[in-house]
């Protein structure tokens, strides 16, 4: 590894943006195409609103290696499509025996947790909670609030992402609204294996 120089990016607490020396993505609906369960929802917003921002990631820039220590701020934006809260995509690590860091900075949300056997857990997430993701878990996170759900995470450099393995399969379950409460449903077209 290559001994590097120190230094700092700067969080806005508020607005969750990370800078400088990040690099941005933006995720919008099109992106999650065939996440969300209703796809009447999905087609009817995609239609008359467009292809909606979902969520944003700043990740400062850091080699994907071994001793590093990976971090980013994400800023998930409010809204439903159909009743299911907006989320992230959700991923397993790579190597599956990497854990991870959430804090809280922002909103009102959830992280669900999944392991491969379909077991899901979900953790409240508010300004200050600092979430512990153990190896093996995916995770995604969910807002269930009316404003930005803010978040900053750390997780070792060689982690790597498996995106594949829940665009495939999905969470076994789903955070939905139900009597303006949010609550957590099976997924019917949740597939194991
Ligand atoms: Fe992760």
């Amino acid at each position: 590894m290559q001994l590097m120089e120190p230094f700092a990016t700067y969080l806005d607490f508020k607005s969750g943006t990370l800078t400088p020396g990040t690099t941005v993505i933006q995720r919008r609906l099109s992106h999650m195409r065939g996440m969300y369960l209703d796809t009447a929802a999905y087609n009817r917003i995609m239609q008359e609103e467009g292809d909606r921002l979902i969520y944003e990631v700043y990740t400062v820039d850091l080699a994907e290696e071994a001793g590093q220590v990976l971090h980013c701020t994400t800023i998930l934006y409010p809204g439903k499509v159909g009743d299911e809260f907006h989320m992230t995509k959700g991923h397993y690590h790579a190597l599956r025996n990497r854990g991870e860091v959430y804090l809280g900075l922002e909103g009102q949300g959830y992280l669900l947790l999944q392991l491969e056997d379909g077991t899901v857990r979900s953790v409240p997430m508010q300004p200050g909670t600092a979430a512990y993701v153990p190896p093996y878990w995916a995770h995604r996170t969910v807002n269930v609030g009316d404003t930005p759900f803010i978040f900053f995470a750390a997780w070792p450099g060689d982690s790597g992402h498996d995106y594949g393995t829940i665009e495939r399969m999905g969470f076994a379950k789903l955070m939905i609204e139900r009597d303006g409460q949010p609550v957590l449903v099976e997924n019917p077209r949740y597939r194991s294996g």
